[in-house]
């Protein structure tokens, strides 16, 4: 294998502009510019307001990544950008972005997809700390579009074991925020108040949860419950009404999601489980994790949390493991390709047996 290749990427495929300067796993620079700002008054991501701040955000982003890492364009190996999945609009400022630098470098141009990205995210080492070295393992990914449960044999190996039939449980949190009032994105204000109600208040649905080898999960029901809650109940009244309604919803996602992941670990008979994606902050989630993978035997491993949420570091270091291992560079924008489409199956990675999990 070639040495780990020093990589700029771009990741603007919803609401954060991200550019980052990463050598393999290391990160030697990770920039986010957040447009929650912009559109929490909405209690949602409107996408023309999200292309039109991606776009007047792209240049200094990338500048301050750069100045961060303290390299110029001249010092990379390779450029990666967010290909898809993700809003038209917004993942296009990104790509139209990393083609100009690719056109003015000579440099390679790797499209990558957001979810490879986010299973990337926990192996990121940055400042004193070095990266994790990689291990076969179930991932739980769990973000605002996705909820899906992979297996994931090497990169670039990735087998769909489950997803959800509906909302994503990233979109159930912003959804149940926004009906309590509460802003956009909904979950960490749902995670902090869930940690002072009771999670038995209200005994809201676990979906598919009777058949012991389901590993699909649908949250269209719960935030259903949620909105019939409160118009017969009418909202909240005090601080403590209201954090009983968000740990109740929270017990309900988070013992779901708990409960998949492990068994997706015991059906492949796996005993590594990451978590990962913007809902991976969530503190509930985290801890039941902890307790219930114990219980099983079982390691867990989340990102830090600044890997959590969307970010560029993530796409880059998916761009050096591809390039480390002859992936011809090309971008291919598609707003809704499934993780499983750019695994072994993907023709521009190109056959390396030498590595182990590199024959694909
Ligand atoms: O991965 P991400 O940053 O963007 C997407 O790829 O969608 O995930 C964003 C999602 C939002 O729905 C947000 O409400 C959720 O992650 N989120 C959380 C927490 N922090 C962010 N959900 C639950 N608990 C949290 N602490
Ligand atoms: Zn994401």
């Amino acid at each position: 294998m070639s040495p780990a290749p020093r990589v700029l990427a771009i990741e603007s495929s919803c609401d954060e502009t991200a550019c980052a300067v990463v050598k393999g796993l290391y990160v030697q620079s990770s920039q986010v510019a957040s447009q929650i700002k912009v559109h929490a008054k909405f209690g949602g991501v409107v996408p023309e307001l999200a292309s039109r701040h991606h776009l007047s955000a792209i240049v200094p982003v990338v500048e301050r990544a750069l100045e961060q890492a303290d390299v110029s364009l001249a010092q990379l190996d390779g450029l990666a950008v967010t290909d898809g999945p993700g809003l038209a609009g917004a993942l296009l400022v990104g790509v139209q972005m990393a083609r100009g630098l690719a056109a003015a470098t000579g440099l390679p141009l790797h499209g990558i997809h957001h979810m490879e990205g986010h299973v990337f995210s926990p192996f990121l080492g940055d400042g004193d700390e070095a990266p994790t070295a990689f291990e076969p393992h179930v991932a739980l990914l769990v973000s605002g579009g996705h909820t899906e449960i992979v297996h994931v044999a090497a990169f670039g190996d990735y087998r769909m074991l489950g997803a959800t039939r509906d909302d994503a449980a990233g979109e159930a949190y912003d959804k149940v925020a926004k009906m309590l009032g509460l802003g956009y994105p909904g979950g960490p204000v749902i995670d902090r108040l869930a940690a002072e109600g009771n999670p038995k208040a209200y005994a809201f649905p676990r979906a598919m949860m009777t058949r012991r080898d389901n590993l699909e999960f649908s949250f269209s029901g719960l935030k259903t419950a949620v909105l019939v809650t409160l118009e017969r109940g009418g909202q909240p009244q005090s601080r403590a009404a209201l954090a009983d309604i968000c740990a109740s919803f929270q017990a309900a996602v988070v013992e779901v999601l708990v409960t998949k992941a492990l068994r997706a670990c015991t059906s492949v008979g796996c005993k590594l489980l990451h978590v990962v994606g913007g809902v991976s902050a969530n503190r509930g989630l985290r801890a039941s994790l902890a307790t219930r993978a114990a219980k099983l035997g079982v390691r867990t491993r989340v990102p830090k949390l600044r890997y959590c949420g969307d970010n560029a570091a993530m796409i880059g270091a998916a761009a050096a493991y591809r390039m480390a291992h002859g992936s011809v560079p090309h971008v291919d924008v598609n707003t809704s390709r499934s993780l499983d489409e750019v695994g072994p199956g993907d023709s521009s990675i190109v056959a390396d047996t030498n590595e182990p999990g590199g024959a694909r």
